[in-house]
This record gives C-alpha cells, sequence and structure tokens, in this order.
C-alpha cells in the first residue's frame, strides 16, 4: 500500500470532523451523523482509488450512504478496503461529552473481518501486555497477567467499562479484583487507543461494545503494537442469521487481532470533541484547528497532526 495516502486520508477524517463539530453539544444526533457522513463521502470520492466500504453506516437498506458494499473513491487506483465510522460517539459529541472521533482504516482487499452490525465482547491491551491476554479466561486472571507483563500491581491497573446494565457481573468481578475502573458513557474506540498511550493512564479495555467498533480499533491496535482480542455477540437469531449471511461460520469463534484486521493496515483518527489522546475541532474567525492522528502498521510511524484551516482558502469537494 503507498505510505501517502494515510496522509491522503487523513483530509477525510478532518472534513468530517469539522462538519459534526458543528453539531456539538446540540442535542442533534441524527444531524452531528449526517454532516460526518457526508463529509466523509465527498472527500472519499475525491480521492484515487477503488475503495469499499466494508464497515461502514450499515446496511444499504439502512444506511444511504457510506453502507456496507459501497464503493467510493475516484477510480483508477489501488483496490482498497475500508473500516469507517464518520463519527464514533454520537451521542457524545450531540451532548458536548469527551472522546468522540471521526475514523478510517484502510487495508487491501479483504483484510478486514466483514463484521456485522452487533455486539463483540472485547479486550484492549497496549503494547505492555500483547500476548498475555485471552478472552477464555476470566476477568481476574486477564488483569493478573497484564499486571505481571506490566510488572505493577493489579491495584495499580485501571480498567475502561461501558456503562452498561450487561457489564454489572464484570464490574463486580473487576471491583472484587482490586483494579480501578473507569466507567465510559460511550466510545470504546477511543478507549482502545488509549491502551497504547501510557499518558492516557488506561491499561484495558474489557466488555461488550459494537462488533463493527472493534474491527476499527484492532486495525489501530494493529499500527500502535497493542493486542486486541474480540467474540461476537448476538441478542437474537435474526443477529445470528444476518452474521451467516455476511460469511461468518462460526458464531463462536474469538478472532485475534490479525483475524480482525490483516496485513498491511493504515489508520486515521480526527478528534471531534476534545478527549484522552485527541483534542476536539475548535473553531475561530474563519476557520478551525483539527488534531488528528496517522498511523502505519508496516513502519509503526504514529504521526499526530495539529492542522489550521481557513475557509475561505478551502477547495470545494
Ligand atoms: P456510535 O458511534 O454508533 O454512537 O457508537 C458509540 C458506542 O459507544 C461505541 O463506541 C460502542 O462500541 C457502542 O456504541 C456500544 O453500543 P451500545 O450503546 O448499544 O451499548
Amino acid at each position: 500500500m503507498n505510505r501517502n495516502f494515510a496522509l491522503e486520508f487523513v483530509r477525510v477524517t478532518e472534513a468530517a470532523a469539522l462538519e459534526s463539530a458543528r453539531w456539538m453539544g446540540r442535542g442533534d444526533e441524527k444531524s452531528a451523523d449526517f454532516a460526518a457522513v457526508d463529509a466523509m463521502r465527498r472527500m472519499l470520492n475525491s480521492i484515487q482509488f477503488d475503495g469499499t466500504v466494508v464497515i461502514g453506516e450499515g446496511e444499504r437498506d439502512e444506511a444511504p450512504m457510506l453502507f456496507i458494499g459501497e464503493k467510493v473513491g475516484k477510480g483508477g487506483g489501488p483496490k482498497l478496503d475500508l473500516a469507517l465510522d464518520p463519527l464514533e460517539g454520537t451521542t457524545i459529541c450531540a451532548s458536548g461529552g469527551s472522546n468522540s472521533l471521526a475514523v478510517i482504516a484502510i487495508a487491501e482487499e479483504g483484510q478486514f473481518l466483514h463484521a456485522p452490525d452487533t455486539y463483540m465482547q472485547k479486550i484492549a491491551v497496549g503494547p505492555d501486555a500483547r500476548g498475555v491476554v485471552d478472552l477464555s479466561l476470566s476477568p481476574t486472571e486477564n488483569l493478573r497477567r497484564i499486571a505481571a507483563a506490566k510488572k505493577c500491581l493489579l491495584e495499580d491497573l485501571t480498567v475502561v467499562i461501558l456503562d452498561r446494565p450487561r457489564h454489572s457481573d464484570l464490574i463486580a468481578e473487576v471491583r472484587q479484583s482490586g483494579a480501578r475502573i473507569w466507567l465510559i458513557g460511550d466510545g470504546d474506540v477511543s478507549a482502545a487507543i488509549a491502551t497504547c498511550k501510557k499518558s492516557s493512564g488506561v491499561d484495558v479495555l474489557m466488555g461488550i461494545g459494537g462488533a463493527p467498533e472493534g474491527v476499527i480499533a484492532a486495525a489501530a491496535l494493529r499500527c500502535m503494537g497493542g493486542d486486541f482480542q474480540g467474540r461476537l455477540v448476538f441478542r437474537n437469531d435474526l443477529e445470528k442469521d444476518r452474521a451467516r449471511r455476511m460469511g461468518i461460520q462460526n458464531l463462536e469463534r474469538t478472532y485475534s487481532i490479525h483475524d480482525l484486521a490483516s496485513g498491511p493496515v493504515m489508520f486515521c483518527a480526527t478528534g471531534v470533541t476534545q478527549g484522552a489522546f485527541l483534542d476536539g475541532v475548535k473553531f475561530s474567525s474563519g476557520g478551525a484547528t483539527t488534531h488528528s492522528v496517522v498511523m502505519r502498521s508496516e513502519s509503526g510511524t504514529v504521526r499526530w497532526i495539529e492542522a489550521e484551516h481557513h475557509f475561505d482558502r478551502k477547495p470545494r469537494y
């Protein structure tokens, strides 16, 4: 994959962040999401490549744009698969909270798991604990292993968990183990990435979140040297049928980070609202500042990009 694509694609997440950030705190999730999707799609269609959305806004009948299977790009370039979320943390943005992002991951054709829009049990850790976590073990055993790998006490660990009733047993067990918990309202992609950034203070993400977000997080952690495992969680037979239609044969399978995102991958994210690892969009007279990260699994280079945008000089796409 041409390494310059990573820098092309950061314009895509910047555009989605700039448009959706206008809706921060305005209580209108739909408009915030639409703004991000529309901007991301326009920007993607200005890049010379043959793209297919494999993780997107949902199936064609429920998502008018950036639906799974949609072809994007100007054409006449490499064939690439995209796993994207124009606004990860729609509720966060609409309520003016922390850690909403515009994200896109890029891989060669066929390298992302075509995850159905269901839930996924996840565990994500940073490079220090790569290779020691295992979803088949109890949360306590995983925490013991992470603490040993990080040469710290289990009590020193901070575990991020989505604040949902489905996590009551998990939260009780983690509390019993002695580890600290950071409950988040939304945004587990950002939390997974935070495990790879020492200054975030986050050691591990545990619990059940969206499966598409799991693939996106796995791509990011591939670039940062972290680790991730996921297992699909279905609420009903309808979801199981949908998964089978999307080619998932073993519904019980535990996916490694490489099963979710294999081969060379690139990842770009731009902060929409302020967060633990990316600042949000800041508007000023006639312009705005964005904060993004661009990463490639091949080189492991992680670039933090602060961009100043001047709206009177922006091209129209
Ligand atoms: P959206 O971007 O679709 O708003 O997802 C936000 C999110 O919190 C994800 O980060 C997470 O994986 C998922 O929703 C959890 O789903 P639920 O809100 O149904 O528990």
